[in-house]
């Protein structure tokens, strides 16, 4: 499939998708969400693609945040629905995916830049990078999920003083904080990512979907957590999967999982 605003590529299992709008510092305009949104779907499907990996073009920004020129004429309709159709065709869609996905945080992560790299499930950074919710400098509130997972990364207070502020942290801050995983050289960003989604690669599939659903579940409103853990686990032992990693372990040679 092409795109206008991403490129796509793949190596051994590892699919980076790069927001490819450098001349606006990657703004996610609507186009580029539909196109997220198409591209996820389809890495999802793939079982070639075992780790994904999400990055903004250019030295200079991740993403800066969700197109303000596109949405600055907007009705109170027109944002809300801007807000729900982003949280459901990406923000959502990336937390909720099968396979793990690293953010590389390769600039400015800024409003919409930030609240993608959080709904991501692993966050490295460059130690240019530069992070934060500037939303309410504009007269509006993160809506793309953001007031959720922050508070969840880097706890309430944190999170009110981010947003309260407008202001941005730098790399070392946000790995102080807990916002993200890893800072790297800019020039070992893509590296450091590969090697992670190396180490991802070598486990099973199956598993590691089970994993991602039996996490989000304990932030899920209504869902018993530690429920959803042991259904996934049980659920584990009717894989060939299992089977495969327990029969490589008992023989001692590496396990060549399937994602059954
Ligand atoms: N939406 C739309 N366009 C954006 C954008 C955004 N969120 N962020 C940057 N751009 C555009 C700029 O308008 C500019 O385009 P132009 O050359 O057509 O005027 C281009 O990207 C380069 O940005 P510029 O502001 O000139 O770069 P800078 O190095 O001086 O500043 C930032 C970088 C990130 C500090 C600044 O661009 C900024 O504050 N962006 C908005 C961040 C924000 O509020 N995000 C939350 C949105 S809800």
């Amino acid at each position: 499939m092409s795109y206008h605003n991403l490129l796509v590529s793949d190596a051994e299992g590892i699919r980076t998708i790069t927001i490819n709008r450098p001349d606006q510092l990657n703004a996610l305009n609507r186009a580029t969400i539909d196109e997220l949104d198409r591209a996820l779907s389809e890495a999802d499907a793939d079982k070639k693609v075992r780790v994904l990996i999400i990055t903004g073009s250019g030295p200079k920004a991740f993403v800066a945040g969700a197109d303000i020129k596109e949405f600055a004429h907007f009705s109170v309709e027109e944002g809300r629905a801007l807000s729900a159709d982003g949280q459901r065709k990406l923000f959502d869609h990336v937390e909720n995916m099968s396979k793990p996905v690293i953010a590389a945080v390769n600039g400015f992560a800024l409003g919409g830049g930030l609240e993608l790299a959080m709904s991501c499930h692993i966050r490295v950074a460059s130690d240019n990078a530069r992070m934060g919710l500037p939303e309410v400098s504009l007269g509006v509130i993160p809506g793309y999920g953001g007031t959720q997972r922050l508070a969840r990364l880097v706890g309430k207070g944190k999170a009110m003083e981010m947003i309260f502020t407008a202001g941005m942290i730098k790399a070392d801050e946000a790995l102080q904080w807990g916002l993200v995983s890893h800072v790297v050289p800019q020039d070992q960003l893509t590296a450091k990512c590969n090697e992670l989604a190396g180490a991802i690669l070598k486990n099973s599939p199956t598993a590691l979907a089970a994993a991602i659903r039996a996490v989000n579940a304990g932030y899920e409103p209504g869902v018993n957590g530690m429920q959803r853990e042991i259904e996934e686990f049980g659920k584990c032992f009717g894989t060939p999967d299992f089977k495969e990693g327990t029969s490589a372990f008992m023989e001692k040679r590496k396990a060549d999982f399937t994602g059954a």
